[in-house]
């Protein structure tokens, strides 16, 4: 089982980069689990999901037995390889404020999906952006964070401090912190200059803290419209280039002129590994 989980700042784009790795894992043949820990229930508007009994506050629950029934997602095109768990607003609150009552609260999650592990071998945690009891569960729950950021000055530094919490949970709570997968950048538009430079600093950024950049996913009104359809963008508009975004290297340079490249490294742009492709090939690694 390798759970995954998104962090840095809010609105960069990373419940849809979750919710495209599990529609891409699975039709991939790579089982997945999404689990929303985020009390504003965006995944149902994302995922198009209907009502559930069963939902994430049920998993904290000191009564559960690891019965979790997950619903399937986009079950007409992935066939029940890919399933979810949602938040439910009031009931997370509730068990928010249940964990943080606790001494090892922020440590449950982790607990609970060792003892009760999953049978599916990719679990991706969807967390708030903002630091809290959730976003810090399933920071410490997972093995991999990807940073999600968007191409702004700010993000880049939430990256850095990304780096001064993990430091501090491996002091704090004395277990193993997850490993920084690499650094995706959304909503990621070339025709704006901030966000080229921030894409030609960012290998620095990313060297510093030890990790990588993987290949940015491009701002498109169709991933707007496609959220709040419920459907992912492959169903949405297949055959739209920000598909491919998810899986091919360096895809959004590729058609680019030397022109619109604006004297950015074409060879090391390229060559930027796909999230999607790169976390097919570790799960089936790792669980080989
Ligand atoms: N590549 C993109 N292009 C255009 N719009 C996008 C893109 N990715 C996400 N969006 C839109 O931006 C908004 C925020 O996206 P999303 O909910 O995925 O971000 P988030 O990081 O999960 O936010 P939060 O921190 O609030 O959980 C949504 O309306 C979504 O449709
Ligand atoms: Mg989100």
């Amino acid at each position: 089982m390798t759970i995954i989980t998104a962090f840095c700042s809010s609105g960069t784009g990373k419940t849809t980069l979750l919710s495209h790795l599990a529609y891409y894992c699975a039709l991939q043949d790579i089982e997945t689990v999404l689990i929303e820990l985020d009390n504003r229930n965006s995944l149902g508007t994302c995922c198009g999901l209907p009502e559930s009994d069963f939902s994430t506050s049920n998993i904290f629950n000191p009564k559960f037995s690891g019965n979790y029934k997950l619903l399937p997602l986009w079950e007409e095109n992935l066939k029940g390889k890919a399933r979810v768990c949602q938040a439910k607003r009031e009931e997370l609150l509730a068990t928010e404020q249940f964990l943080s009552s606790q001494p090892l609260g922020i440590l449950r999650l982790k607990q609970v999906l060792q003892k009760y592990p999953l049978p599916q071998p990719l679990i991706l945690l969807d967390s708030p952006g903002q630091e809290g009891i959730m976003s810090s569960s399933a920071i410490l729950a997972s093995d991999y964070v990807i940073l999600s950021i968007e191409p702004t000055p700010k993000a880049m530094n939430d990256a850095i401090r990304f780096v001064e919490i993990l430091l501090n949970y491996e002091e704090q709570y004395g277990i193993e912190v997850p490993q920084i997968l690499g650094i995706v950048v959304g909503l990621y538009n070339h025709d704006i200059s901030m966000a080229r430079s921030i894409i030609e600093q960012l290998p620095e950024i990313a060297d510093k803290i030890n990790t990588q950049l993987f290949s940015p996913i491009r701002y498109s009104s169709e991933f707007l419209n496609s959220y709040e359809v419920g459907l992912p963008l492959n169903v949405f508009r297949p055959g739209h280039e920000g598909v491919k975004d998810f899986y091919i290297d360096g895809n959004i340079f590729k058609s680019m002129s030397q022109k619109r490249l604006r004297g950015l490294n074409r060879n090391h742009l390229e060559n930027l590994p796909a999230i999607a492709s790169y976390i097919v090939n570790l799960v089936k690694q790792e669980n080989a």
